[in-house]
């Protein structure tokens, strides 16, 4: 049976994010009239516990980086809290902020623009040393060196600059950039999407071996279910500014419930081709909707294949299956079992008969 349990507010959480929204308003005219907003987040709640890893989830455009940079403060959440170490940092001082973000730190999705073209990889990895007044003088070089070394680059990479290197040399030099400070939390923003899948593999494996190491907590986001499996505790899937489903990762690729999860795990092609056969491709018709104007009742049902008219009223809530949260009425009256997909089923509104 579901409970109304929040998967926030739990003691060992390092990251708590209770109900947060996140609008941008639109402007329009001379007089720039607040005519509408773009809902980019809208009511999420989720924590992540001290060394684990949470992979966020969705369709480009569902809200993934706009969450993860209202945890870093690099936005301003419209409302809701977001605790650190079990203080409000939505609502402390820019200067103690300052301090906290030394705590926190990003690795971005492109390698290629997030590294400044003019300075060599020593100067970048130094910077945060510097600004955070962590080393000086020959201290400096001896942790760029460590940094290079952890990140299985050589010291004398760091002399060159960053259009020397491959797309997965760049992101450890991204990755080198966000340890300096060491860090207990590291938002990594689709860090491996803009990369080869056969380098993929080795950057998130570096990440897990770091995680190890150095006791890391990650917000590991990704558009693609297959790209966090290896690498997250837990894994939450966020469509157009909620989150539709967040459970165990077993739980999640074994027992996906929320329609939404089963499409996205049944586009992932599976090696084995007699495994093929038994997994049905349940194919998503249309875009995702824009987070102005979102759907109805349930933001999923204008492409969910089961869905019904309850759901085009009615906002399903975030509900406790035992190791699964489920937003789904269809769940809901079945008491936690996986809805049953057709594929090709079409959905509701459609104009197929
Ligand atoms: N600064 C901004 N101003 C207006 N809209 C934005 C801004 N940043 C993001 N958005 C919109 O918010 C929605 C969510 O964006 P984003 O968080 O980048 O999604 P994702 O990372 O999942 O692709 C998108 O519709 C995007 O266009
Ligand atoms: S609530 Fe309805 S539309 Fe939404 S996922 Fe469940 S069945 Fe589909
Ligand atoms: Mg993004």
């Amino acid at each position: 049976m579901a409970a109304e349990m929040k998967p926030a507010a739990d003691s060992q959480a390092l990251v708590e994010v209770e109900n947060v929204t996140k609008y941008f308003p639109i402007t329009a005219g001379v007089f720039s009239r607040h005519v509408a907003d773009v809902k980019a987040v809208d009511g999420v709640s989720f924590s992540i516990k001290s060394g684990e890893t949470l992979g966020l989830v969705g369709e480009s455009g569902s809200g993934k980086t706009t969450i993860g940079r209202c945890i870093l403060r690099l936005l301003e959440p419209t409302s809701g809290a977001i605790r650190f170490d079990g203080v409000d940092i939505t609502k402390i001082s820019p200067k103690l902020m300052r301090a906290k973000r030394k705590e926190m730190q990003v690795i971005f999705q492109d390698p290629y623009a997030s590294l400044n073209p003019r300075m060599t990889v020593g100067d970048i990895i130094a910077e945060p040393l510097q600004i955070h007044k962590l080393a000086k003088g020959p201290e400096v070089d001896a942790k760029v060196n460590d940094l290079l070394r952890t990140v299985g680059l050589s010291p004398y990479h760091a002399n060159r600059y960053p259009h020397e290197f491959s797309g997965g040399q760049r992101q450890r030099i991204g990755v080198a950039r966000a340890l300096a400070v060491s860090p207990k939390f590291i938002v990594a923003d689709e860090p491996v999407s803009a990369l080869d899948v056969s380098i993929q593999a080795q950057v998130v494996n570096l990440l897990q071996d770091l995680q190890q190491q150095f006791g890391l907590t990650y917000l590991f986001i990704a558009h693609d279910l297959s790209v966090v499996r290896h690498i997250s505790d837990r894994v939450a899937v966020m469509y157009v500014g909620k989150i539709m489903e967040l459970s165990d990762r077993d739980a999640l690729y074994e027992r996906p419930l929320h329609p939404y999860t089963q499409s996205l795990l049944s586009a992932i092609p599976i090696p084995d081709p007699r495994a093929e056969a038994r997994r049905e491709r349940i194919i998503l018709e249309g875009d995702i909707p824009s987070p102005v104007r979102p759907p109805s009742g349930c933001r999923f049902h204008t492409r969910c294949p089961i869905a019904y008219e309850r759901c085009k009223v009615e906002v399903p809530e975030l509900l406790n299956y035992g190791d699964h949260f489920v937003a789904c009425h269809k769940v809901q009256e079945l008491g936690g079992a996986q809805p049953s997909i057709k594929p090709g089923a079409a959905p509701i509104g459609s104009k197929s008969p």
